[in-house]
């Protein structure tokens, strides 16, 4: 029987986000219904409240999300209800012809559920990023959820599903640091941090922290960063150049998303380098770059979107890294608060006081 839940709502462009009751169908075939215990606040969430990703209101927000399947459709043999759980949105079909070839990370026809939650009124809601878990209950398809050992907290768990495993994944799938690598990251919220963590735990001999704010450089240090450098008052490109040699990073990761950023990773990164870009520009951006520079320096200039994971490889593996204190998760939950708080943790986030909220159930 369809439920009605509590769950947080954006109605209309700009406005305010509520709290509302929405309906969560029975799952139906290769459905799955997860009773959501965590879900961290990302800046994508807010994109959606703005208008910014597209205006099928209302949205249904929340996508970082951990917690347990209660129930499944028919045809669901990957998980079953009692499961621990981490919510993905790249669960991969297996038939496209990125999968055919055996590079299931870049799947183009991934999988959400196929019936739709509402309103009490029948108003069919969008679920961000094909999730929308700050709610007690959603319906994904049953290969968004990915069993990890439930000894891991859930607030942890969650991250995993969106930035933290985008920022590990740009460090250790996308730009491949790897043992004694020179590593530079810029911009180390969230996203940057965990691209932090990732090159530490890959084995990154240095790794040079960029950000506007001291506050961030001190996370980032914490994170495994062995130098820093606040960009408002030094050049990040000649202080990477000067900690590295001379030469440049081996692989620069670009946080922040902006032509001004990117532009200082293609300089800062040695010759046949790497840049990774995993902070996501706006419409409008343009870049310009001498074309002889894009040649002359080699190397390669990459996108990641979401750290190229696949979920079924990579959560696992990364809970329990942290689960042997490998890997320092818990350091990005910054604060844990409740479903009607998620308006005042848009604002904290905007003002970049946090890492990540995270909503506890
Ligand atoms: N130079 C260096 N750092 C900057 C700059 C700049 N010009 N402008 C902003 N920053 C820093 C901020 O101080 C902050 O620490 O970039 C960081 C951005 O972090 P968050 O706001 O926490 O965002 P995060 O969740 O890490 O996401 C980063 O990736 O997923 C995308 O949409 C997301 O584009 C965003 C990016
Ligand atoms: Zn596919
Ligand atoms: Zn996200």
């Amino acid at each position: 029987m369809a439920q009605q839940v509590k769950a947080v709502v954006a109605r209309a462009k700009g406005a305010p986000v509520e709290v509302t009751t929405i309906v969560v169908p029975d799952p139906g075939p290769g459905e799955a219904v997860v009773r959501i215990q965590a879900c961290g606040v990302c800046h994508t969430d807010l994109h959606y409240r703005e208008g910014g990703i597209n205006d099928e209101f209302p949205f249904l927000l929340g996508h970082e999300a951990a917690g347990i399947v209660e129930t499944v459709g028919e045809g669901v043999t990957e998980v079953a209800p009692g499961d621990f759980v981490v919510l993905n949105w790249r669960a991969v079909c297996g038939q496209c012809r990125a999968c055919r070839r055996g590079r299931p990370q870049y799947c183009f026809d991934t999988h959400n559920a196929k019936q739709r939650m509402t309103l009490l009124d029948g108003t069919e809601l969008s679920p961000a990023l094909g999730i929308g878990a700050f709610a007690e209950k959603t319906l994904v398809a049953a290969g968004q959820c990915t069993k990890v050992d439930p000894a891991a907290s859930p607030a942890v768990a969650g991250l995993l599903g969106c930035g933290v495993m985008a920022g590990i994944g740009a460090a250790i799938n996308t730009g491949n640091v790897g043992r004694g690598d020179t590593v530079a990251v810029i911009g180390c919220g969230g996203v940057g941090g965990a691209a932090v963590l990732g090159s530490r735990l890959a084995g990154a001999a240095k790794i040079i922290a960029v950000d506007i704010d001291d506050r961030k450089l001190a996370t980032a240090e914490k994170l495994g960063a062995t130098h820093t450098v606040n960009s408002t008052t030094t050049d990040p490109v000649e202080a990477i150049r000067a900690l590295t040699g001379g030469h440049g990073a081996d692989v620069v990761v670009e946080a922040v998303g902006r032509p001004e950023t990117y532009r200082q990773a293609f300089y800062a990164r040695d010759l046949a380098g790497t840049v990774v870009l995993v902070g996501v520009p706006t419409p409008e951006m343009q870049l310009e770059l001498p074309l002889l520079d894009v040649f002359g320096r080699g190397g390669a200039l990459k996108s990641s979107w979401y750290g190229d994971c696949l979920p079924s490889r990579d959560f696992p593996m990364l809970i329990d890294l942290h689960l042997q204190g490998r890997l320092d998760l818990g350091a990005f939950v910054s604060e844990t608060i409740e479903l009607d708080a998620v308006e005042q943790a848009f604002e904290r986030m905007h003002h970049g006081d946090v890492l990540r909220s995270v909503v506890v159930l």
